[in-house]
């Protein structure tokens, strides 16, 4: 097949980028990065991209497409050439570009070092005996645990556009890696290193890191487990957080945000009273609600049940969050050896059976 394709050059000698067009014979299975591979042969040899393993493991091939981020060795290019598609290829977003697609990592490692990116067992001496964890805990950190560090996610990540010091989606999901272990001893440390300016707080949750991540590992959901177990430890003096809490009060007394009482709750007594000037602004053009009495939605008891309801599964911290999301889909739920067949995602071992109202959570949950 003919493959045509648009890539962003930079020269970093000249300082110089342009688009350049190619287009070059494929075999129909070609992917992206075979295609770089063909015009590097025989048309540009000073075409510069990384690759290593060919086949979304390594983590090295991570570029923009259209401008989103891809992993060129997953993205097969048939569909496009049968369309007459001329894509855009670019180097990821929130990186300096060293050369051509090639982003400089320094920044992206800098950020993963600084979770502490590896187990701390409280121990020098690990014994004679494993330590064994039940497959009910791995499946929490199953996710996460398949990060295979591209940056793709980092590329589109929102928060770190607007501030580059922004921990990021790739080293706050290897956080809830090590958060989530069972075997790990620094759990409230991290969560309160995660918690502190930068943070996981800091996530506008625009969800870009989930879609466009290659593996998965749906970071954003990482970060809200992260959210979810510092609020449970009692991590929660961020303004994020008593944002969060605020959200919760509000839905479980009145069943709707009372937004006039969000800024008191959120920034606290002092800091609110310079914003007088502006909520006057806000109430003279009918903006703000009058906070009392306060607004009751007609249907609140469903609201406070479901508050309820939460409660009584037991769904502190990230518990709350893995079992209500599509993030299920990821875990490969066939039993190992036994030949016993595909295990169930809810259950014994595995998470807790949730349950609607009026059904008996342990038999007839969905
Ligand atoms: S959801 Fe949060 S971490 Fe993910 S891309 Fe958006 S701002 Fe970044
Ligand atoms: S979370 Fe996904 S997109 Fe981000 S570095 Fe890991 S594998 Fe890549
Ligand atoms: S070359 Fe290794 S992930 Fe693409």
């Amino acid at each position: 097949m003919q493959v045509a394709l648009k890539i962003w050059r930079y020269d970093p000698i000249a300082g110089e980028r342009a688009l350049k067009e190619y287009e070059v014979s494929a075999p129909e299975e070609a992917t992206l990065l075979d295609v770089l591979d063909i015009v590097k042969d025989q048309v540009d040899g000073s075409l510069a991209y990384r690759k290593s393993c060919r086949m979304m493991i390594c983590g090295s091939c991570g570029m923009r497409m259209d401008g989103a981020a891809v992993l060129a060795c997953k993205t097969r290019m048939y569909d496009l050439a049968q369309e007459g598609r001329v894509p855009v290829i670019s180097a990821m977003g929130n990186l300096p570009v060293v050369k051509d697609l090639v982003v400089d990592m320094g920044p992206f490692w800098g950020k993963i070092r600084a979770v502490t990116p590896w187990l701390e067992p409280g121990y020098s001496d690990p014994g004679e005996t494993e330590h064994v964890v039940s497959q009910e805990r791995m499946d929490v950190i199953h996710k996460e645990s398949l990060c295979i560090m591209c940056g793709c996610c980092v590329s589109e990540c929102n928060s770190m556009e607007a501030d580059p010091d922004f921990l990021g989606p790739a080293a706050l999901a290897k956080g809830m890696r090590f958060v989530g272990d069972p075997r790990d001893q620094a759990t409230v440390e991290r969560l309160q290193s995660y918690s502190g300016e930068h943070g996981i707080w800091d996530c506008t949750r625009c969800y870009f890191c989930q879609e466009r991540c290659p593996k998965g590992v749906d970071p954003r959901d990482a970060i809200a487990k992260l959210g979810a177990e510092a609020m449970s430890a009692g991590i929660d003096s961020d303004m994020g957080a008593k944002h969060a809490k605020w959200f919760v009060t509000s839905a479980k007394t009145t069943g709707w945000l009372r937004e006039t009482e969000l800024v008191p709750k959120t920034q606290g007594i002092a800091k609110s009273l310079k914003e007088v000037k502006f909520a006057m602004g806000l109430l003279r053009r009918g903006k703000v609600p009058p906070p009392f009495p306060p607004h009751v939605a007609k249907d609140v008891d469903e609201a406070r049940a479901l508050y309820d309801l939460v409660k009584e599964q037991g769904r502190e911290g990230y518990e709350g969050i893995v079992q209500g999301e599509k993030a299920l889909e990821h875990l490969e739920l066939e039993s190992e050896s036994d030949g016993a067949g595909p295990r169930e995602p809810y259950g014994e071992g595995s998470f807790a059976v949730p349950y609607l109202p009026g059904e008996n959570g342990d038999e007839e949950g969905a």
